[in-house]
């Protein structure tokens, strides 16, 4: 049996029967005729393993950041599944290629990116997503997702739904802006407040980059230290009308309007009002500073960690009246 414990950033101790790197299309192309319904995992850092497996893990490490086509305003760069998210972010800036600034620090590989659309401060993967290609694990065929194929909704795709554990992601393909052609987007928080600060007037997606980098090291555990997997649930998305009654009973409950009659609601508000932000039970606990982050503190396996969320789910839930979903994958 092979510990996943390096290959979760939750640091859980569950095991394997069989353990393969996938580095190439022909790796894993030699390797399906003698595996079924293997689970695939990138950087680990959005899934919660609840038990041993005993289906064969592949680990994605198909690499390469490449310009693979161009016009005046924009290019496509064609990047490994494999590849580390931040590493091909810095890439990007290094570059002057516009876009992904915003989805700097996020923690992950480029495979999974598009699985659960990634998004932060206003920006999401699908607003740059060109195309996928993938291996179909179950018939060995090469395939390719545009952007509409993949359904992207908020943390959400096809490959969380009808094409759940099925596709290997080989490559994703992402249109970015050439200098002289960014589109910044400072709406979010504080990122126009921190670039404001610091007496920028015109700001570059590399002053964006760094700002981002900047929140986000003072709001969120470095999962290198306290192994977590960043926002654990996802925001609610309510209607408009149940919203209006909870702000007759919780006048202050913040919100965002999603869409037309549908409002967003930050579930770490929600977990925190519930007493839930630095609680620790167990080993396991909503960091003190952000209350959507469950930490593993000294839990080795994930039993303990559901316990947790799953208690916060029924807490919420008992006094707003709203279920909150986990945006992790549970395995
Ligand atoms: N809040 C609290 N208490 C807390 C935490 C948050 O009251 O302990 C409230 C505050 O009102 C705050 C609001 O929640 O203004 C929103 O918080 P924040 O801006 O940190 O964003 P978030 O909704 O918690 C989402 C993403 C993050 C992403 C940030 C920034 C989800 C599930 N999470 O978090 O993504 O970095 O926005 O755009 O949508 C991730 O997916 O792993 C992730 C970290």
């Amino acid at each position: 049996m092979i510990s996943l414990k390096p290959y979760n950033t939750f640091r859980l101790d569950h095991y394997c029967e069989e353990l393969h790197f996938i580095h190439s299309e022909r790796n894993i192309l030699d390797l399906i005729p003698f595996v079924s319904a293997p689970l695939v995992i990138g950087g680990g850092s959005n899934i919660l393993l609840t038990k041993d497996h005993t289906a064969p893990v592949l680990i994605n490490e198909v690499k390469g950041k490449e310009i693979v086509g161009h016009d005046d305003e924009s290019v496509i760069v064609k990047l490994g599944g494999g590849e580390n998210w931040h590493d091909a972010v810095l890439w990007a800036v290094e570059n002057d290629l516009g876009g992904i600034e915003n989805l700097s620090l996020i923690p992950g590989k480029c495979g999974a990116a598009p699985i659960q659309n990634i998004g932060a401060y206003g920006v999401e993967i699908k607003d740059v997503f060109e195309r996928l290609d993938a291996i179909d694990l179950d018939t060995g065929s090469k395939c390719y997702f545009n952007n509409s194929e993949c359904q992207f909704g908020y943390r959400n795709s096809v490959f969380k739904n009808a094409q759940k554990g099925r596709y290997f992601i080989l490559h994703i393909y992402l249109r970015l802006t050439l200098p002289q052609h960014h589109s910044l987007n400072l709406e979010y928080g504080k990122v126009a407040e921190i670039i404001g600060a610091k007496k920028i007037t015109s700001p570059t997606i590399s002053d964006v980059s760094e700002a981002i980098i900047e929140i986000r090291q003072t709001k969120l555990p470095d999962p290198d230290l306290i192994p977590n997997c960043g926002s654990f649930f996802k925001n609610p998305i309510i209607p408009q009308k149940q919203y209006e009654r909870l702000k007759t009973k919780h006048a202050g409950i913040p919100s965002y309007n999603y869409a037309e009659g549908w409002e967003k609601i930050p579930a770490g508000w929600l977990i925190e009002q519930c007493g839930w932000k630095g609680k620790i039970k167990n080993g396991v606990g909503c960091h003190k500073d952000h209350a959507l982050v469950i930490c593993n503190y000294e839990a080795q396996y994930g039993r303990q960690i559901e316990r947790y969320y799953k208690d916060i789910i029924n807490s919420v839930s008992k006094v707003y009246g709203v279920v909150l979903e986990p945006e992790v994958n549970i395995l």
